[in-house]
């Protein structure tokens, strides 16, 4: 019997920012294959389901990625309903690519279901707009994180100096990076940057500064995920805790 692999946006963390398709999805799961991101209350969510925990942590030991797509496709091709749950969306940074090819090469149907990513999550906890108008009319997502063996340019700088709002992901653990690249790129010692760590559960923390600070604002975080806004909504905005609106 061939099921169904359904790669679910599991949200920034808060088990109330899935959506409710795939609340709905985890309900009915068989099998479970979640991040090391996703929290045992959002996984309640899956009470009849098996679950692997196929998390990958940086600077930790972790899953190989041939390993997740080999086990995925066997998972689909044994169950009804398998859901891939990814920390945030799904297409965002989360390898799907090679999950949905092995997949699909497999003869395994492949359902994608988004979610709402970190990045727009932390501008909720910002407070503010990532796009305000007369200020900012782009938004650039980046990451300085590659994967071991690929290409170490420096496209994502590029990017990131001409943007008017930043996000950067995975970005805390190569602060110093972050910053020379961006001020050899003409960027502004003084541009505002807000690092917002595990946005949306009760451990959310914003911490504020300028690109010149970033090494020593990133060495104030705790273990959790962190994201990095960087242009002037990040100086503008007045924290909302996300975590708090959740909870009410
Ligand atoms: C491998 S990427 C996955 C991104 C995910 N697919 C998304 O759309 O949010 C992991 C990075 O996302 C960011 N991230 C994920 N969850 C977060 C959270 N709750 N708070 C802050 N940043 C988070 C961090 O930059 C982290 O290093």
């Amino acid at each position: 019997m061939t099921g169904t692999v359904y790669l679910v946006g599991a949200g920034p963390g808060a088990a109330d920012l899935i959506t409710v398709r795939g609340a709905r999805l985890l309900a009915e799961a068989d099998i479970v294959l979640h991040d090391a991101l996703v929290g045992e209350e959002v996984l309640a969510l899956a009470p009849r389901a098996r679950h692997y925990n196929v998390g990958k942590r940086a600077g930790r030991a972790s899953v190989d990625q041939r390993f997740i797509c080999r086990l995925l496709v066997r998972m689909g091709l044994r169950h009804r309903v398998v859901v891939r749950l990814k920390g945030g969306d799904p297409l965002v940074f989360a390898r799907a690519n090679e999950e949905i090819a092995a997949c699909r090469q497999a003869g395994v149907p492949v359902v994608l279901v988004p979610g709402i990513s970190a990045g727009f999550a932390a501008a909720a906890a910002l407070g503010t707009s990532l796009t305000e108008r007369g200020r900012s009319r782009s938004v650039t997502l980046v990451t300085p994180s590659a994967a071991a063996g690929a290409s170490r340019d420096l496209h994502w700088a590029d990017a990131a100096a001409v943007a008017e709002t930043a996000l950067v992901y995975m970005g805390a653990s190569h602060a110093l990076l972050v910053k020379a690249a961006l001020i050899e790129r003409g960027v502004s010692p003084s541009r505002p940057i807000a690092i917002i760590e595990s946005v949306s559960l009760n451990t959310e923390r914003i911490i504020r500064g300028t690109l010149q600070e970033l090494p020593d604002l990133v060495s104030r975080l705790g273990d959790g995920p962190a994201l990095l806004v960087i242009g002037d909504v990040a100086a503008r905005a007045s924290n909302v805790a996300l975590a708090q609106a959740s909870a009410a």
